[in-house]
């Protein structure tokens, strides 16, 4: 039985890839929350101190067939509800507005137009609630997050509608009589200039938390945890030596003991610039002294010959990865118990991405998420500490464990590392149909490139083409372009600005076939990788970048390759801004890179997150 005197707001998952940032959000400002599905049961929630509920976005339309089974009498729970874009489109629908699929959809920032309802002499008790309500503090004018295609194009009877955007009239609606209210847009996502006001509003001045959770309590939970998971059983952890799988080691060996934790970090041959010596050096230097290491990049390479698919190469990079764990672990650990389970430095983001919710889209399948760990969940063989934690909360539990600041303030690199920053094409791609782009007003010097790159839109998956632009060099207005260009072609999930072609007048892109994953390519990589790193660090501005995928593509103007410059700013992944880097900056990086004869062309992608992701696959 839980506690009933401890407050919580409940948190209904309908499949958004941020559901689990409003409860992240919520924790920020010391308020309990709890994620549930959407069919809970109705007792689970009266059994609870339940002081709000927060109905969740996600990637379904609330008309359709395969709308989300709920729970009718969460409507009738008596405490105040926010619905967050399928939310807000469910409390619409529930309480006999309208939802239709829009004419545009919405995808990135929107402008806020917040109504002045103070101004209406005769809605006193309006005026009252509404001082007090979700836009408490806020100005009139406000940049939003959004993402969707569905709208509510009628507020039901005894809402009002708050807020609109160009495109979106119903962008915010309330009954501020009876404290529900519904948004189009995402609050939770810190792209939503409010600085985190609403969820605040929400919840301690809607529904009147105390906000008396801890953040502090956090290690110790997790310690209690992994304790009481682990009992006497070894762990036997894959360490890539990127931030989590170092933090989740240490949290381990902490937890059980160094003679329970075996560490193993396996050279995929897919790693950056002498990447594994380094990770060996930093953890030894904070008494991570016992790592072993495995050199298994021929077995890597072999395997990835011949496969161009983003999920398959993904797939096949987390299956290597464990058959070469196991074959280490039988060679050397003289007893491998029936009991003994992996360690993981998997994190949130990892989770939602793979579908990891019941109702969430696959967008990617993360290399610690593919269907033998599954298996392995479901047996109770895996351990993952930080599994319900962000980036920023894991540097922050870093710090806590005295890691080194070099260590924890590396940029993040995904576990099947360049294996997916090397594009590959088969041999059919040239005869690819690339759609036709109108562009009515504006004369934009443009042409869609014959690749393709993963994207998230409205909560789905896009595997779509990016969109090549010359000669503008103003970063908003190349903002402004990318966002309306991908909300209206679906087709279009990226676009990247031209910053350097080996060719005289209009380049036409081709697509190079047969291109895969080699040596080669991945050498070219490194060492263009390893420039870029440099003088980011050069110019100071390395911190102030989340992230800096630079990626090898097989676009061609004279038999060489293109590289694509991705730095992002973000706080946790989820969702992220293009960095608008200084022109003498990419002047250099641009410069450097052109030096290679085997390099045509390089990009520099401009879009956010959504509609793309920050990995190319
Ligand atoms: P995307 O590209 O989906 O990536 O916007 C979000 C964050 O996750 C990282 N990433 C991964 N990390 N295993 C990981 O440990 C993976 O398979 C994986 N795929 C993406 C990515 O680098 C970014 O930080």
């Amino acid at each position: 039985m839980q506690n009933k005197s401890r407050q919580q707001i409940a948190i209904l998952d309908f499949g958004s890839q941020y559901t689990h940032l409003i409860s992240r959000r919520l924790r920020d400002f010391s308020v309990l929350a709890r994620i549930y599905p959407p069919d809970v049961k109705i007792d689970i929630l009266q059994g609870e101190n339940l002081i709000g509920l927060i109905l969740s976005g996600g990637p379904k339309s609330v008309y359709d067939k395969t709308a989300i089974k709920y729970t009718n009498a969460i409507f009738d729970l008596k405490v105040p509800i926010l619905g967050l874009c399928y939310g807000h489109q469910l409390i619409g629908q529930h309480f006999g507005g309208k939802v239709k699929s829009g004419k545009i959809s919405e995808y990135g920032f929107a402008k806020l137009k917040i109504k002045n309802l103070k101004l209406n002499k005769n809605l006193k008790l309006k005026i009252k609630n509404y001082n007090a309500s979700l836009f408490n503090k806020l100005p009139y004018n406000m940049r939003v997050w959004m993402s969707h295609g569905d709208s509510v194009v009628k507020a039901p009877a005894g809402f009002d509608i708050l807020a609109s955007t160009n495109d979106c009239a119903i962008a915010a609606m309330g009954d501020l009589s009876r404290n529900i209210y519904g948004l189009q847009f995402h609050p939770e996502v810190h792209h939503t200039k409010d600085k985190d006001r609403i969820l605040h509003n929400f919840a301690v001045k809607i529904c009147k938390a105390r906000q008396d959770w801890k953040i502090d309590d956090l290690l110790t939970e997790i310690i209690k945890d992994i304790k009481k998971q682990a009992k006497n059983k070894k762990v036997f952890m894959l360490v890539s030596g990127g931030v989590d799988s170092s933090v989740a080691f240490a949290l381990l060996e902490k937890s059980l003991g160094k003679k329970n934790v075996i560490g193993l970090h396996i050279d995929s041959g897919l790693m950056r610039k002498n990447e594994s010596a380094q990770v060996i050096q930093d953890l030894a230097k904070t008494g991570f002294d016992d790592l072993n290491v495995v050199d298994a990049s021929e077995i890597f390479l072999t395997r990835l010959h011949g496969i161009s698919d983003p999920e398959q190469k993904r797939k096949i990079i987390g299956e290597t990865y464990l058959d070469v764990a196991e074959e280490w672990f039988k060679k050397n650990v003289e007893t491998i118990h029936e009991s003994s389970i992996l360690g993981q430095g998997t994190i949130y983001p990892d989770t939602i991405e793979t579908g990891g919710t019941k109702h969430a889209d696959i967008i990617k399948t993360h290399h610690n998420r593919i269907d033998r760990i599954q298996k392995m969940i479901k047996q109770g063989k895996v351990i993952e500490p930080l599994k319900n934690f962000y980036k920023d909360e894991v540097r922050a539990i870093g710090r806590k464990l005295n890691l080194s600041r070099h260590l924890l303030n590396r940029h993040p690199f995904p576990g099947p590392g360049l294996g997916i920053r090397v594009l590959c094409s088969e041999s059919k791609i040239n005869a690819l149909k690339l759609p036709k782009l109108k562009l009515k007003k504006t004369a934009l010097n443009c042409q869609i490139l014959p690749i393709k790159s993963v994207g998230v839109q409205g909560d789905s998956r896009t595997y779509a083409y990016p969109l090549a632009v010359w000669g503008i060099n103003n970063w908003n207005k190349l903002e402004k372009i990318s966002t309306d260009l991908t909300n209206k072609y679906r087709n279009i999930n990226r676009v990247i600005k031209v910053c350097w072609i080996r060719s005289e007048g209009m380049p036409k892109f081709q697509c190079k076939p047969n291109t895969y994953l080699t040596k080669e390519r991945l050498n070219l990589l490194r060492e263009i990788n390893d420039i870029v790193e440099q003088e980011i660090r050069k110019a100071k501005i390395y911190d102030k970048i989340w992230q800096f995928p630079v990626i090898l593509v097989p676009l061609t103007l004279n038999g060489g390759e293109s590289i694509i410059l991705r730095p992002v700013e973000s706080r946790e992944a989820m969702t992220a801004n293009f960095y608008k880097m200084s022109k003498s900056v990419l002047t250099k990086i641009t410069y450097q890179i052109a030096k290679f004869t085997k390099i045509d062309a390089v990009f520099y992608d401009v879009t956010n997150k959504p509609p793309a992701t920050i990995e190319w696959e």
